[in-house]
């Protein structure tokens, strides 16, 4: 299995409207993989601007916000490509498409770094920012996975997060949890009989 770093992606829309998004970065050699799924905001980007940038952050409300309809985080201005990056990245890469592979489900973006760039350092592990990414992932798949797959990990997660969570990381992790009970309490509603589509 290669390696995957997750990262805020920048990438830019019709008229360089930016856009940015949660996405794992596949490594390749010396390459990074970009591989958005059907149908998405980033993959009509990348192919409408095949650049990119790879934001490291470790303010993880902005993995969670992205999710939950918080997507209003300060950009700067690249240096190289036109797309611009997180202002308050600890450290980013500039990325240009030099392959695409087509797939039905989920094309490959194969991207080549032009620049890169570190900006503030990284101030160690805390177990709750990686809580926040994984219940992330979860909430990405709300429509995906079974309803108590999900419950069972938001909680076992929740652990993590009571333990060693700073402000940041608690506010992430309430806004994760408040979308995926709003995201059953609206199924349930559908399903007076018990049903749930995510089963
Ligand atoms: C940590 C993390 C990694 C993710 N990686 C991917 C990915 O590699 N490909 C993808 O399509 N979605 C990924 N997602 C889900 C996307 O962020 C989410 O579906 C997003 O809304 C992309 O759609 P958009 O480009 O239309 O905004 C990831 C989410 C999280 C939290």
């Amino acid at each position: 299995m290669p390696m995957i770093r997750e990262a805020i992606v920048t990438t830019a829309g019709p008229l360089g409207a930016p856009h940015i998004a949660p996405l794992g970065l596949i490594a390749e050699g010396a390459h990074w993989v970009l591989a958005p799924f059907h149908p998405s905001t980033t993959l009509e980007n990348l192919r409408l601007t095949p650049f990119a940038v790879a934001n490291f952050t470790d303010d993880v409300r902005v993995f969670a916000g992205c999710l939950t309809g918080r997507r209003d985080w300060p950009l700067a201005p690249s240096e190289v490509v036109s797309v611009p990056r997180l202002r308050a990245c600890l450290a980013h890469l500039e990325l240009a498409v030099i392959e695409t592979h087509e797939d039905a489900l989920r094309p490959r973006f194969v991207c080549r770094v032009v620049h890169r760039a570190a900006h503030a350092p990284f101030e160690g592990f805390n177990r709750a920012q990686a809580a926040v990414i994984e219940a992330a992932v979860l909430v990405s798949r709300l429509n995906l996975l079974p309803r108590a797959e999900i419950e069972t990990e938001l909680n076992r997660l929740a652990v993590a997060v009571g333990k060693t969570a700073g402000e940041r990381e608690a506010e992430a992790f309430g806004w994760l949890v408040e979308k995926a009970a709003r995201f059953f309490a609206g199924e349930a509603e559908e399903a007076p009989d018990g049903r749930h589509s995510g089963n």
